[in-house]
């Protein structure tokens, strides 16, 4: 399928069309060309990279080199998909200077298309300073987990009246500023429909029902990658965890046993044999390997 390029004002627009936002989360290079060809509108390179490939406990050690680096990995792959990188924490926090050198680093560095900030009225003064840097800006509020801490672990937000109306203001103000959409995470489905009708910029959710004007998940939760995680706002998709683990077990016990590697999976003296077994023309071209002259 060939697709147009997805930019910042396509996203703006599907708000109005009314076509639902998908979004995922990509941290490689195969990864992103996968979901790309599958018809993902924005790629996000979350900070939850962290705890999902990297091993660490929460986000919060989560570097901007390592962003960087994860980021360009994605735009290598030149989606169609519009690349938005996260900014760790205390990547931004610190000073609007600060914030819009470092969101400078994400497009010039690792060709980010837009960054994404966690926070609302607290970090006005450095999602405007970004966006007047020209780099587009996605919000995101409710369960933010760069403040695990703050909050007391992981806690669904817009509960009392008080919490919803903090969320509609916080919306409002990242609208003000220049977010061109805004992430909705751990809110309430009724608060953050009620957030999705208050502004005009479209609102992606996760773990925020369906009124929201697009989904956000992360990939590895989508496919199943770990047993153990099953929180209530992950859909599995598939079983990947398992189904690699038994392919895994299948290629240990084929070792084992000398199963692996058969006839197929070898290079001969016989050429002409390979060919006829394999149905290849040139059996070395399938590892790019040269053909040896004289050998
Ligand atoms: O880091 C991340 O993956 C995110 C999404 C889950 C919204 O911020």
């Amino acid at each position: 399928m060939n697709r147009k390029k997805i930019t910042v004002p396509c996203i703006r627009k599907m708000k109005s069309s009314g076509e639902k936002i998908t979004v995922l989360t990509a941290y490689d290079y195969p990864t992103a060309r996968l979901l790309d060809r599958a018809g993902v509108e924005i790629l996000l390179v979350g900070d939850s990279v962290g705890n999902v490939v990297l091993g660490y406990e929460n986000t919060l050690p989560v570097t901007v080199a390592e962003m960087v680096h994860h980021t360009a990995a994605v735009a290598r792959a030149k989606p169609t998909a519009l690349v938005v990188a996260d900014m760790p924490f205390m990547s931004y926090q610190a000073s609007p200077e600060e914030a819009v050198r470092n969101a400078g680093r994400f497009v010039k560095e690792a060709r980010a298309e837009a960054v994404k900030l966690e926070g609302g009225k607290r970090i006005l003064r450095m999602v405007e300073t970004i966006i007047r840097a020209d780099i587009p800006v996605m919000g995101h509020i409710g369960l933010t987990p760069q403040s695990v801490h703050r909050m007391g672990g992981y806690r669904v937000q817009g509960r009392g009246p008080k919490s919803e109306k903090r969320l509609i203001e916080d919306a409002r103000a990242l609208e003000e500023t220049g977010c061109f959409s805004i992430v909705l995470e751990g809110i309430t489905s009724e608060v953050a429909e009620k957030i999705t009708a208050a502004v005009g910029i479209p609102t992606i959710g996760i773990g925020a029902g369906p009124g929201c004007d697009g989904q956000v998940l992360v990939v590895h939760d989508l496919l199943g990658m770990d047993d153990e995680f099953r929180p209530r706002f992950v859909k599995r998709y598939d079983e990947l965890g398992k189904r690699i683990r038994d392919a895994v077990e299948c290629y240990v016990a084929e070792v084992k046993s000398g199963r692996f590697p058969g006839p197929e999976h070898c290079y001969t003296r016989d050429r002409e044999a390979e060919k006829r077994r394999s149905g290849e023309t040139d059996p070395d071209k399938s590892i790019g390997v040269e053909e040896e002259r004289g050998c």
